[in-house]
Parts: structure tokens; sequence; C-alpha cells
């Protein structure tokens, strides 16, 4: 485990908190490689019914590690881990919470359309600057995004770059409940074990005909990543990784 991201069981229910609060929770190839074993266990366990992905106080994740972008672009090649995690999600049979408050971008709201129920704080914002970066969205959310929003609010969100505020997200159907940013844990946790709490069996059913697009989502991951590998490289996006950290000096 790295110290970015804490693993904890609370009985049938098991807590991946994302843990960088000094860098928003951007996601590094090792904290990716951690969710990735972590979630892997849980599907494997016995005991684990459900899975909670939390945050930091005011920050559920700022996306991927922009310096990992920037490696990659200047000559690195694209690292295996973060697909890795995707494909881990996609096999995932544990049903998935999420607890999100403050900042979630990129891949910290794209997650979000695998999974079962969230709970955002007042404070949440949700927003995917994909192509502001000169990349494309990932983690199959070209195909879930306008699924679950309606393409109108799709394109505003993945292509235009426009945030959504918690109340916003809640009324498109990405979000279950809005709460006080000091309750978002708690509630999360609550409804956590209320799904862990039913029989397994028919859940596992029930969750897997609700999903049944899942080779479609598994294929279009791989078709994204595709695309996201060639446009990494092009210079449209170094210059925007450059300007990321170039912004406050
Ligand atoms: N990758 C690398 N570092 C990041 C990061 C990311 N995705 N997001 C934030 N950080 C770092 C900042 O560089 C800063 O580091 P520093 O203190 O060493 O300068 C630190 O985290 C705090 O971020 P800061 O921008 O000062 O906080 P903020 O509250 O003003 O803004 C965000 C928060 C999330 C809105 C802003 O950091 C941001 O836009 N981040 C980039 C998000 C992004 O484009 N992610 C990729 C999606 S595909």
């Amino acid at each position: 485990m790295t110290g970015a991201i804490a693993v904890t069981d609370d009985g049938a229910v098991r807590i991946i908190r994302m843990n960088r609060p000094e860098k928003k929770n951007a996601l590094t190839l090792a904290m990716y490689a951690e969710m990735t074993r972590a979630l892997r266990e849980a599907n494997q366990s016995d005991v684990i019914r459900c899975v909670v992905f939390a945050g930091a106080p005011g920050t559920f994740c700022a996306g991927n590690d922009i310096a990992d972008f920037l490696g990659a672009a200047l000559g690195g090649g694209l690292d295996p881990r973060p697909l890795e995690f995707m494909r881990e999600l996609v096999r995932n049979e544990r049903p998935l919470v999420a607890a999100v408050g403050g900042v979630a971008v990129g891949i910290g709201t794209t997650l979000l359309f695998h999974c079962d129920h969230v709970v955002a704080a007042t404070d949440a914002t949700f927003s995917t600057p994909f192509l502001k970066l000169g990349l494309i969205p990932e983690l199959a959310s070209t195909l879930l995004a306008p699924m679950r929003l309606g393409y109108a609010r799709a394109f505003s969100l993945l292509a235009m770059g426009r945030p959504l505020s918690a109340a916003e997200a809640k009324d498109a159907g990405v979000v279950n409940s809005v709460v006080d940013a000091t309750a978002v844990d708690a509630v999360a946790l609550k409804a956590a074990h209320e799904i862990a709490a039913l029989p397994p069996q028919a859940l596992a059913v029930a969750r897997r005909l609700m999903r049944n697009h899942r080779d479609e989502v598994a294929e279009r991951i791989e078709t994204e990543a595709g695309h996201f590998a060639k446009l990494l490289q092009s210079d449209e996006a170094r210059a925007a990784f450059q300007a990321f950290f170039a912004r406050k000096k």
C-alpha cells in the first residue's frame, strides 16, 4: 500500500480512500495500482460485499497526475496501470459507492459512472477537462455519460468541460443525494452497509442484469485508450500539461 491510498474494512464494507490532499488527490501510477489491488481483493473476498471510494476533506480527486501525463508525452509512453484499474472496475462484481466532497475532476468524475450509489457534499463539483488538455474522455465515459445524462448534458460536461454542481449532478442522475460536507462519509458508509446487507446472490444477479452493457463498456475503454495514447503525444496536449505547471510561476 502507498500512503496515498488508505484501505480499511468496516465489516462487509471496504473503504478505498484517496489520501494525497497536498496534490488534491491527483492519482499517481502507484495509487492506481493500489486501488486495482484493493478492488480485486474485495472481489475475491467472501467477506467484503460493498466497496466505498472516498477522498480527503474537500477533495475527492483531481484526476490523473498531470506530471505522469507529461512524462508519457515527453517520451515515457503510456504506463499500463491506469488502464488496468479501469479494466478491474469493469470486471468488478461488488457494488460501488462513492463519497464525493470538493473537487471531482477527470477520472474523479468518470469513475462515478461505474458506481452504484453516489453521495455528494454540497460543495462538490464535477468536471472532465480532457479536451482542454488535448485529450479525450476515458473510462467509457463517451458511452456512459450520454446514456446517463442525455447527449446535451454529456457534451457540455465531456466536450466543453463545463462543470456540474452537486445539485446539477443530482438532477442529471449521477448523484443520489447531496448532504453537508461533514456528513458525506457517514451517509455513504450507511448506504454501503445497507447494500452489503442485501442477499448477495440476488444482488449479484440484479446488478449484472442492470449492467447488461458490460462488454460494450469494456470495448469502449480500449477504443478510448487507443485514441488517448496517440493524443497524449500531440503538441497541443504537451503544451497544455506544461501550461498547467507553469500557471502560477
Ligand atoms: N496533477 C498534478 N498535480 C495536481 C493536479 C493534477 N491533476 N491537480 C492538482 N495538482 C497539484 C497542483 O499542482 C498543486 O501543487 P503545488 O502546491 O505543488 O503547486 C496542488 O495540487 C494544489 O492544487 P491547486 O491548483 O493549487 O488547488 P486549487 O484548489 O486552486 O485547484 C483544481 C484545484 C483541482 C481545480 C486544480 O488543481 C486543477 O485544475 N487541477 C488539474 C485537474 C486536471 O486537469 N486533471 C486532469 C483531468 S484529465
